[in-house]
């Protein structure tokens, strides 16, 4: 069937119809055409729009259509897109009663339902793998719940944590990525069809059986809205881009820690690559592809919401330039993902260095004026202002931070605050040890061993939960 056989009498030149062609990137939509019409087709027989035994045929026809599978389609650019295609295939498998099938259906409310229809699966697809990947640090949390390193601010030596805190930290931020995409899916689990071309139609149809018949959560209600709206595309690209954002910061920091500057981090050959001319060379590869990855999920976003600024309503063919983004984008936070998992599954961690690191550069410091505030009852912005100087002095005299001692302390407490601490010599070597630190940090998110269990356990029941 040719659709411009009617109103136009000219062709489109071959550039005009490449051009405007969605046919290429309609090839994901092929299943969720099928299962559209077989939808509307059978509303349409249960109302008695068209008739019974013709409606059989196109559903029989479909049903054909989906076992063969896309090749059976005639993919030619004539064909304006899938939706035209497909319907050819019925026509030319029953004959002109194929037509029915058409009735109060437009290609406009088509397509949006079948996007709906597509992402929605894509979005549970990366709801499982995010599940993946959260088992994944739960268990290297679980490892590591001993394993100390330094925390940084401002990548400065903060304070003491652990391996297993930090891995924690990546997982409370993709669980949010999980809650932001779950939580776009009920806007996208919603149906367009019957909206038509823009304001339904005068036949009798039932848009809650369609959206039945497709699993959908619940109708579009307004007609215009169905058809023009893309805002479920753009959220969801959105909560992707945040997670590609997240994940990057994965890659980030599994690129610094594998330097030989922080040694923290040995990343397997299998995500690793060398250099031509180097050989000495082992470079981090797949996690810099990662990194720069997230730009182009943004750059996505960004087109997408481009796109849509100003359209007026309702359905303009411009929102067709959004569908290959929308996908781009899908494909990327999910290989970002998965990629992100496998590789930082793989990683040796360097414990030795972790401790080293958190002992070198006064990152215990925190612990030494919170000391002072417990035993001496210190106001906190004195005792800070003593330990700021016990490290400048300590820096200056070649001391190293756990050589400093109650007596040290004492001289510039003199020099501060007019008298001695006095602080047990005992006391003091605690404050300075990380692992007595860590342990100290029991309450709720911090890193000591037990508070990691409990948030390991509340991740553990967020996961069974969906
Ligand atoms: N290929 C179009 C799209 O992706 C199909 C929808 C309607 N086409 C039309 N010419 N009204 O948006």
């Amino acid at each position: 069937m040719n659709l411009r056989s009617g109103r136009l009498k000219g062709k489109m030149t071959a550039d005009a119809v490449s051009f405007t062609s969605s046919l290429e990137f309609d090839k994901r939509i092929f299943n969720a055409d099928i299962k559209c019409n077989i939808a509307h087709t059978t509303m349409l027989k249960e109302q008695g729009i068209i008739p019974s035994e013709d409606a059989d045929k196109i559903v029989e026809a479909l049903q054909a259509l989906e076992v063969e599978g896309i090749n059976a389609l005639e993919w030619d650019m004539s064909v304006e897109d899938i939706h035209m295609a497909l319907e050819n295939y019925v026509t030319n498998r029953i004959g002109e009663v194929a037509g029915f099938m058409h009735t109060g259906k437009s290609r406009n409310d088509q397509v949006a339902t079948d996007l709906r229809l597509v992402l929605k699966e894509e979005i549970e697809i990366i709801e499982e793998d995010i599940l993946k990947f959260l088992d994944t640090l739960i268990e290297m949390a679980s490892i590591h719940t001993e394993t100390i390193m330094v925390g940084y601010t401002h990548l400065q030596h903060a304070q003491p944590t652990t391996f297993a805190h930090h891995l924690l930290a990546y997982a409370n931020e993709v669980k949010r990525d999980y809650e932001r995409l779950n939580d776009a899916k009920k806007r996208v689990d919603l149906c367009p069809l019957g909206s038509a071309a823009m304001t339904g139609t005068g036949f009798n149809i039932d848009r809650e059986r369609t959206a039945e018949l497709l699993g959908f959560g619940g109708v579009m209600e307004n007609s215009m809205d169905g058809v023009s709206s893309r805002d479920f595309m753009a959220e969801t690209v959105f909560a992707l881009a945040m997670m590609a954002s997240n994940l990057s910061k994965i890659s980030e920091e599994l690129i610094v820690w594998s330097s030989y500057e922080f040694r923290l981090v040995e990343i397997s050959d299998e995500y690793s690559s060398t250099s031509s001319i180097m050989p000495q060379k082992k470079n981090p590869d797949v996690a810099e592809i990662s990194r720069g990855k997230t730009a182009v999920l943004y750059g996505e976003l960004m087109t997408i919401m481009s796109i849509l600024k100003a359209l007026p309503h309702s359905y303009n063919r411009d929102l067709q330039e959004i569908t290959p983004h929308l996908w781009n984008a899908v494909d990327i936070g999910r290989s970002m993902l998965n990629i992100t998992c496998s590789m930082l599954g793989s990683i040796e961690f360097n414990s030795e260095r972790g401790l080293e690191l958190a002992l070198a550069n006064f990152s215990t410091a925190t612990e030494l004026a919170d000391l002072m505030v417990r035993e001496k009852k210190l106001p906190f912005r004195i005792a800070h202002q003593i330990v700021g100087r016990t490290v400048t002095k300590a820096i200056d005299n070649h001391i190293k931070p756990d050589e400093i001692d109650a007596k040290f302390l004492d001289e510039v407490a003199i020099e501060i605050n007019g008298e001695k601490l006095g602080l047990d010599q005992k006391t003091v070597e605690k404050a300075l040890n990380p692992v007595e630190i860590i342990k100290a940090r029991d309450v709720l998110g911090g890193p000591s061993p037990t508070a990691v269990k409990k948030s390991i356990s509340s991740l553990k029941n967020f996961i069974e939960l969906q």
